[in-house]
C-alpha cells in the first residue's frame, strides 16, 4: 500500500505515468504539485490538470516553482512539444489550480499522515528542496522519495548529467543529501523502459488510448531515430517501482549531485562499486527492468479507462 505525492512537469512521459499511477491499486494519489520543468509551469499545471480530466479524476493541482532555484531555467520543449504534451487536444481543465504553494501543500499532507506519504517526483526537484528548507520536519514525516533522475553512467542533457537534474542541480543535491530513504529511478532504468509502436497501436480505441498515441508520436520519431526499441517511459519507473518492485533491480549506494563542475555539471556522482568513499548509502539505484513485464503493467493501466 503506498499513499504518494506526485510532482511533475507534465510532459508527454509524466502524463502516461499519471495515467498509469491512477489504475495502480494499492497506490493512492494523495495530492499533485507541478514545477517548471519540460515547459513552463502555466504548461505543466494546465497539462496536470488535462490529465486529471482525462482519467476522470478530481486530483488538487498545486502549482510550485516557476524555476529552478539558483539558475537560468530550462527546458525540454524540443522533445514534449511547445505546450508540453506534443501538440495534443484536450478538453479544458474541469478544475483550477489551487492556491496553497506546492511546497506548503506537500508539506501538510505529509503531517496529516506521518512516514506514510511518498513523494514521486518526475520533473526537476525544485519543490522537493523548498519544501525540505522551509518545512525541515518534513524529513521525517516522509515515507520516501522515488524519483526520475540522474543516472550512475551516461546522461541525456549532456554526456554525463540527466535533464531533471541538470534543470535544477542545487535542488537536486538537497534532496540527495536529505537523509530520507531515496529510489533512483536514472536512465540506467528508464532508457531500458521503453514502449514501442506495436504497443502504442495495440491499445484500445478510446480517448487515453488516442491521447497516449497522439501526445508520444513526435517523441517517439525522436527515439526511435537514435536507435531505440520505442519511446522510452522515464517517469513511469517511479511508479511502477513502487507498485510492482520485483520488476526491477538495483542497490543501494552513495549519491551527490555535482553543483559546481564544468564538464561534470549536474552529474549524479553514484558509488556503485564500492561504500566506503561517499559516508552513506544514501540511495536505492534502480539499474535494471523487465521490459516486457513494465510494458504489459502500462498497457493494462492505460486498457482499463472506459471508452
Ligand atoms: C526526464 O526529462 C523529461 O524530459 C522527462 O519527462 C523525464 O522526466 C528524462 O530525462
Ligand atoms: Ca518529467
Amino acid at each position: 500500500e503506498h499513499r504518494i505525492w506526485f510532482d511533475c512537469d507534465t510532459g508527454v512521459d509524466d502524463a502516461i505515468a499519471l495515467l498509469t499511477a491512477h489504475r495502480q491499486p494499492g497506490l493512492e494519489i494523495v495530492g499533485l504539485s507541478t514545477v517548471a520543468g519540460n515547459v513552463t509551469l502555466d504548461h505543466t499545471t494546465e497539462n496536470t490538470l488535462k490529465i486529471c480530466g482525462l482519467m476522470g479524476a478530481d486530483y488538487p493541482v498545486y502549482p510550485g516553482a516557476p524555476g529552478p532555484l539558483r539558475r537560468e531555467r530550462e527546458d525540454a520543449s524540443s522533445f514534449h512539444g511547445a505546450d508540453g504534451l506534443g501538440g495534443t487536444v484536450l478538453p479544458a481543465p474541469r478544475r483550477a489550480p489551487e492556491q496553497t504553494p506546492a511546497w506548503d501543500a506537500l508539506y501538510e499532507a505529509a503531517a496529516r499522515m506521518p512516514g506514510e506519504l511518498t513523494l514521486v517526483a518526475t520533473g526537476p526537484l525544485t519543490n522537493a528542496a523548498i519544501a525540505l528548507t522551509a518545512h525541515p520536519a518534513l524529513r521525517s514525516l516522509l515515507r520516501g522519495i522515488a524519483l526520475m533522475g540522474g543516472a550512475a553512467v551516461g546522461g541525456n542533457r549532456t554526456p554525463c548529467s540527466e535533464f531533471n537534474i541538470h534543470a535544477d542541480p542545487d535542488a537536486a543535491e538537497i534532496v540527495f543529501s536529505s537523509g530520507i530513504p531515496i529510489i533512483m529511478c536514472g536512465l540506467d532504468v528508464t532508457e531500458q523502459a521503453w514502449f514501442s509502436p506495436a504497443e502504442f497501436a495495440a491499445l484500445p480505441d478510446t480517448p487515453v488510448g488516442r491521447f497516449a498515441r497522439a501526445a508520444t508520436a513526435g517523441p517517439m520519431q525522436k527515439n526511435m531515430a537514435r536507435g531505440a526499441g520505442g519511446l522510452c517511459l522515464h517517469d513511469v519507473c517511479p511508479v511502477l517501482y513502487l507498485t510492482h518492485p520485483e520488476l526491477f533491480t538495483g542497490r543501494q549506494a552513495g549519491v551527490h549531485v555535482e553543483t559546481r563542475g564544468t564538464v561534470t555539471y549536474a552529474k549524479t556522482v553514484t558509488d556503485l562499486d564500492s561504500d566506503a568513499k561517499f559516508p552513506e548509502r544514501n540511495v536505492f539505484v534502480v539499474l535494471g527492468v523487465d521490459r516486457a513485464g513494465f510494458a504489459a503493467h502500462i498497457t493494462e493501466a492505460l486498457s482499463s479507462y472506459a471508452g
